[in-house]
C-alpha cells in the first residue's frame, strides 16, 4: 500500500498568501497543514508517500524534508495542475500496481484514516470514498446513496442542486483499477480532469465502490475561513507546555515554545499556541489564536486568528479572526499626516 499526497495546485483563494507560500504549507496551530496528513498515512502504517508538487516544489521539498519521517517519500512533479485525476496519471509509474490512499494535502481529519482504510480493506473494494455531512454541499463533490445505505448511486462535482448534504472528503481508497478510470474519463466544465469522475466510471463499470462516514470533524482548509476554523478546531484539542520561565498570567490551555519572552503585563486565555523566539508585552492574547516563531506583539490585543512567523504588531488595537502572513508588520502611526498608512500585497481583505 502506498500513499499519494497532493501538494500543488495554485491556492488561489487563499491570496495573497499563497503568493509566496504553497497553500499546503500554511501552518494550523503551527504546523503545515501538509503534515496532517503526512502523520495519518503513517499512522494508518503506510510507508511509501509520494507527494505531488507543482509551482512551489522546491519550497515543499525543503519543508517536507525539515523533519524526519518514519516513511520513505518521493517528489512527483506535476506540471500545470489539471485536476486530482491528473495527479494519479501524473503518479502512475510511482503507484506500480499497489493499492493506495489519495489524500489532499489541504484537507485535516480529526479521527485519522485508520478505520477508514480497513473498511477499503476488509470490504474488499475497488474503491473507497469518506463522506462527511456539510452545511454547503454546493462546494464539494457530493454523493448520492441509495436507500439502504449500502450502494453510491451516484457522485456529482460541485453540483448546483445538491442530491444530499453528504460532500467527498478529500481522502481516497484505490485498486490500481482506477488508472484505468483517469484514462477514460474528459475534462470537466472547470476543465479539469476530476477524481469524482474517475470514480463516478468505476461505479458505472460494476466496479465495487465502498464508503465510510466521517465520525468526527473534517476541514478542507482551501480559504482563510476554513483555516481559522481548522485552527480552532485543532486548538480544541491541545494540551498546555509551557517551556519558558514567565509571568504573564496563563489561563486554560496554553503552549509557549522555547526561548520565548512574555513579560508580566500580558495576559493569554487557552487555547493558544505561541511558537519558539516569540516577543510579547503588555498584550492580550485570546483564546482559539496560534502565533508563529519569531513574531513580536506589543500593546495589542489579539483572538481567534493565526500569526505567521517573523510577523511584528504593535500598539495595533484589537484584531479578531484574522490571518496574517509572514514577516508582516502592522503598526501604528505617530509621525504626520496621521491616518492608516498601506503597504497591501494583491487580493489582500481589510475589514477595518
Ligand atoms: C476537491 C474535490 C471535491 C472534494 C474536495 C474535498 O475539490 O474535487 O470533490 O469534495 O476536494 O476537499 P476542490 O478542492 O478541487 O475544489
Amino acid at each position: 500500500m502506498k500513499a499519494l499526497i497532493l501538494s500543488g495546485g495554485h491556492g488561489t483563494r487563499l491570496r495573497p498568501l499563497t503568493y509566496s507560500q504553497q497553500k499546503q504549507l500554511i501552518p494550523v496551530a503551527n504546523k503545515p497543514v501538509l503534515f496532517y496528513a503526512i502523520e495519518d498515512v503513517i499512522e494508518a502504517g503506510i510507508h511509501d508517500i509520494g507527494i505531488i508538487v507543482g509551482p512551489n516544489a522546491e519550497q515543499v521539498k525543503k519543508t517536507v524534508l525539515s523533519r524526519d519521517w518514519d516513511a520513505r517519500i518521493e517528489f512527483i512533479y506535476q506540471g500545470e495542475p489539471k485536476g486530482l485525476a491528473h495527479a494519479i496519471l501524473v503518479a502512475r509509474d510511482y503507484l506500480g500496481d499497489d493499492d493506495f490512499v489519495m489524500y489532499l494535502g489541504d484537507n485535516i481529519l480529526r479521527e485519522g484514516i485508520v478505520e477508514h482504510l480497513e473498511h477499503f480493506k476488509e470490504g474488499n473494494f475497488d474503491a473507497s470514498i469518506l463522506l462527511c455531512e456539510v452545511p454547503n454541499p454546493r462546494q464539494f463533490g457530493v454523493a448520492e446513496i441509495s436507500e439502504d445505505g449500502k450502494t453510491i448511486r451516484r457522485l456529482v462535482e460541485k453540483p448546483k442542486v445538491p442530491p444530499s448534504n453528504l460532500a467527498l472528503v478529500g481522502i481516497y481508497f484505490f485498486k490500481p483499477v482506477i488508472h484505468e478510470a483517469v484514462k477514460n474519463i474528459r475534462p470537466s466544465w472547470r476543465n479539469e480532469l476530476e477524481i469524482t469522475d474517475a470514480i463516478q466510471w468505476l461505479i458505472d463499470q460494476g466496479y465495487r465502490v465502498g464508503w465510510t462516514k466521517v465520525r468526527n470533524w473534517w476541514k478542507d482548509t482551501g480559504k482563510p475561513e476554513d483555516l481559522l476554523e481548522a485552527n480552532r478546531l485543532i486548538l480544541d484539542d491541545i494540551e498546555a507546555d509551557v517551556r519558558v520561565q514567565t509571568s504573564a498570567r496563563i489561563h486554560g490551555r496554553v503552549v509557549i515554545g522555547e526561548d520565548s519572552v512574555i513579560d508580566e503585563d500580558t495576559v493569554i486565555k487557552g487555547p493558544v499556541v505561541i511558537g519558539k523566539n516569540v516577543r510579547i508585552k503588555n498584550s492580550y492574547i485570546g483564546p482559539y489564536t496560534s502565533i508563529g516563531d519569531n513574531v513580536v506583539i506589543e500593546n495589542t490585543e489579539i483572538e481567534d486568528s493565526i500569526v505567521l512567523e517573523g510577523s511584528e504588531i504593535r500598539n495595533a488595537g484589537r484584531i479578531v479572526e484574522s490571518l496574517i502572513g509572514r514577516g508582516v508588520r502592522i503598526i501604528n502611526s505617530t509621525s504626520h499626516p496621521l491616518g492608516r498608512k498601506l503597504v497591501i500585497g494583491d487580493n489582500s481583505r481589510l475589514i477595518l
